[in-house]
């Protein structure tokens, strides 16, 4: 018992966060180049510009991928760099770029799995509305076929976005991702839908222009819900708490059921589209069926849950987390049991196996005195989630995680100011360093995640 012998323990980047624009390599703009020239949008200026110069290191990053043992290795393609104005002309420089990184991963043995979108919006698409043009569906939809043509005869396996929630709410609800815009209600729920329609074409686009079985899935996120105790009611009341819709407008991205539903039980929520009606864009039965393509798995992205009891009201209530309470240098708290409950609750729902695309905790790393990087507070947490992962995998079919990430990046609007790597990365210098957890991952991978 225990984790399948063929579980694919992994890791995880994307592209504007690591791989830095590259001189001359004929990539256009997307929304965060943009952003982070914006005075103010980002912790003191930070840019990706240069971010861990993976563009031309990374032959250095797969050797340690190798190094870790690393089954498969999730990154994502930047529209921009291979379709510089996000339609029309193929850059070849950014097409080479993801074939050499390609051909040195399968040569060291690791699987890649792409993202087409983990929110590099080409500027270009961005001007011409972005989201909100119906069009983008038909644009993603030729990007996903160019990555089927050139990539697919070597890859198999594709995610289509990286947590819409977070596109959608941070980037056009809250403005404090890329583009930064506050958008009004009506349109975020256009945009969302635009984004559920896009996915289901990029699927048709993959299975259409695929040069072999290719696997599909998708990387919402979301927090989880646990029980507070494991008696039926307190699950079931869980259970309810992770599907239902927020009321708060202002963060209603942030759920479930409103993305998953449609992609893989071919509706929205009820719960929603009552909540919701005045802002809903007009959604037809012939949407549904493209948001719906049948896909091969589910991805989730994990990073921490909310606890839950039944109320003596019979409604879910959410347990007050004590003063003191665990947490990451990002102020997230820690709780592991997101990574049992979480996984188990979707596969009840939706009946597809799991991946846990991203996973993994922003600690206060330095180089101490030895020159080493001790990360006792990230070893403690993965193994924590990773124990209960496994409990998971026990249960119900669980494929693969993906640590979020291999190496320190660029964090969004907080810059470089957040770690979240198990290799550290000197900015100034682009030295690597192997933190503590990245060995303690290596060695739990050699047993299989036995711990
Ligand atoms: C995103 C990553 C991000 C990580 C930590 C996820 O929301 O997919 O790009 O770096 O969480 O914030």
């Amino acid at each position: 018992m225990g984790f399948a012998k063929d579980f694919v323990w992994g890791a995880a980047t994307s592209s504007y966060q690591i791989e830095g624009t590259g001189r001359d390599s004929g990539k256009g703009q997307n929304i965060w180049d943009v952003f982070t020239k914006e005075p103010g949008r980002v912790y003191e200026g930070h840019t990706g510009d240069i971010a861990c110069d993976h563009y031309h290191r990374f032959r250095e990053d797969v050797a340690y991928m190798k190094e870790l043992g690393l089954k498969g290795y999730r990154f994502s393609i930047d529209w921009s760099r291979v379709l510089p104005e996000g339609t029309g002309k193929v850059n070849e420089k950014g097409i080479d770029f993801y074939n050499a990184l390609i051909d040195e991963l399968l040569e060291q043995g690791i699987e890649p799995y792409i993202t087409l979108y983990h929110w590099e919006l080409p500027y270009e698409i961005y001007k011409r509305g972005g989201w909100m043009n119906p069009e983008i569906v038909e644009w993603f939809g030729q990007y996903a076929r160019l990555v089927a043509e050139r990539f697919s005869d070597r890859v198999k396996y594709f995610f289509t976005l990286n947590e819409p929630q977070c596109f959608v709410g941070l980037g056009f609800l809250q403005g404090c991702h890329a583009p930064g815009v506050k958008a009004p209600l009506r349109d975020t729920f256009e945009m969302a839908h635009n984004a559920l329609k896009a996915h289901g074409r990029a699927v048709q686009m993959l299975r259409a222009y695929g040069k072999q079985n290719v696997q599909i899935g998708y990387a919402p996120t979301s927090g989880m819900c646990y029980p507070e105790k494991e008696t039926p009611k307190d699950i079931e009341a869980a259970r309810k708490a992770l599907f239902a819709l927020p009321d708060d407008l202002s963060n209603w991205t942030w759920n479930v059921s409103w993305w998953s539903d449609p992609v893989i039980l071919g509706k929205y929520p009820e719960e929603g589209m009552k909540k919701y009606e005045k802002y809903l864009p007009v959604i037809t039965d012939e949407d549904m069926k493209l948001i719906s393509q049948p896909i091969d798995f589910y991805g989730q992205n994990i990073y921490n849950g909310r606890c839950i009891r039944m109320g003596t009201d019979g409604r879910p209530e959410e347990v007050r987390r004590p003063a003191g309470f665990p947490k990451t240098a990002t102020n997230w708290p820690v709780t592991p049991e997101a990574l049992y409950w979480g996984p188990k609750f979707l596969y009840e729902r939706y009946r597809k196996p799991i991946y846990i695309t991203e996973n993994g905790m922003a600690c206060h790393d330095t180089v101490s005195q030895d020159g080493k990087v001790h990360d006792p507070n990230r070893i403690d947490f993965l193994a924590r989630y990773l124990k209960n992962l496994k409990r998971a995998a026990e249960e119900i079919d669980i494929r693969g995680y993906f640590q979020w990430s291999l190496m320190d990046n660029f964090e969004w609007d907080k810059g470089y100011a957040e770690r979240f790597g198990i290799i550290y990365v000197d900015f100034g210098t682009q030295e690597r360093i192997w933190k503590d957890s990245a060995y303690w991952y290596r060695d739990l991978i050699r047993r299989n995640g036995d711990f």
